[in-house]
């Protein structure tokens, strides 16, 4: 999507920013002066019900700049559902409905008027399953940057892309070859620099090595750290040891069920310090969860 077919509201006929370009136009000087301090996301009051269920109520919480932050919590405590709302990927499920607010640097990413396209060119997405498109490595990674009109060269952009996700040197002889025949630790490391190649500012993954061996688990761990230098990073993990090894940041969701009706919503425990969560958790629950007494 070119500038020039970005949303505008009522704020950006006075100023002429749209929304969300501001932060694009953001320079590292203001990372200099202290102001990266400033949360990424302030969520607000957050909510999300799918048809008449609830299935997350009221999460509030900063997500810091330029750090690793873990969700965890056990299943269907909705880590997913809360991870979706960062980027509006909910909207996306037939009946989701988001309430509260996530203001991202600032900005109610749900206003009337900001379109969800361009939130997720800020905020980019990696998923469980490595879902490569069905195109050669290459076309894989410029995809984004097509569709954006990307005017500078794209080869170099292919290769800077694939160069941060610690891909390169298992491609770079083969980069016509189908993104299909890679392994499936090099088709996520593939989704990471697909995802990093449109120059997102956060990066979402959900359970992004689950499904990958110790060793490449190990390369994508090592690449946050990396890519953390640059990026926010917020990912959902069941594994307590990535959790505590990985993230800078914890948020523990449990589930608390209704004792008449057996509804059940997820709800943000406890939220802090990593080395805290794990050590010193404030919350009886969180305490049971970490050392493993439930789950
Ligand atoms: N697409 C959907 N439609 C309807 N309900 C959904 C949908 N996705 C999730 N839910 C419900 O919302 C609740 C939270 O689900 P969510 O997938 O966010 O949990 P989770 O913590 O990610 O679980 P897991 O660890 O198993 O991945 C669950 O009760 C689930 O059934
Ligand atoms: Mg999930």
């Amino acid at each position: 999507m070119s500038p020039e077919t970005l949303p505008v509201d009522a704020n950006s006929e006075r100023t002429g920013v749209t929304p969300l370009a501001a932060v694009a136009a953001r320079d590292d000087s203001e990372i200099s002066q202290g102001l990266a301090e400033k949360p990424v996301f302030a969520v607000r009051d957050l909510s999300v019900h799918y048809g008449k269920s609830i299935a997350l109520k009221g999460v509030t919480m900063d997500i810091r700049p330029r750090r690793i932050t873990a969700i965890i919590g056990p299943s269907g405590c909705g880590k997913s559902t809360l991870i979706r709302c960062f980027n509006r990927m909910n909207e996306l499920i037939p009946g989701a409905q988001v309430s509260g607010e996530i203001l991202y640097h600032g900005e109610d990413i749900y206003a009337s008027g900001v379109d969800p396209v361009v939130v997720r060119r800020h905020i980019g997405m990696v998923f469980q399953r490595p879902n490569p498109f069905p195109k050669s490595i290459y076309d894989n990674v410029a995809f984004g940057a097509k569709i954006n009109g990307y005017r500078g060269d794209m080869d170099e952009l292919v290769e800077r892309s694939l160069r941060r996700a610690a891909l390169w040197d298992e491609v770079k002889g083969k980069l016509k070859k189908s993104a299909l025949d890679l392994s499936g630790g090099q088709q996520q490391r593939l989704c990471i620099a697909r995802a990093i190649a449109v120059e997102p500012d956060v990066i979402l993954m959900d359970e992004p090595a689950s499904a990958l061996d110790p060793i490449a688990t190990t390369r994508i761990e090592d690449l946050m750290q990396e890519l953390k230098q640059e990026y926010s990073i917020i990912i959902v993990t069941h594994n307590m040891q990535q959790a505590a090894r990985v993230s800078d940041e914890t948020a523990f969701l449990y589930t608390e069920v209704d004792a008449e009706t057996s509804a059940r919503w997820g709800i943000l425990v406890e939220f802090g310090d990593t080395g805290q969560i794990f050590t010193k958790p404030r919350d009886k629950r969180t305490e049971d969860y970490v050392s493993g007494r439930f789950g």
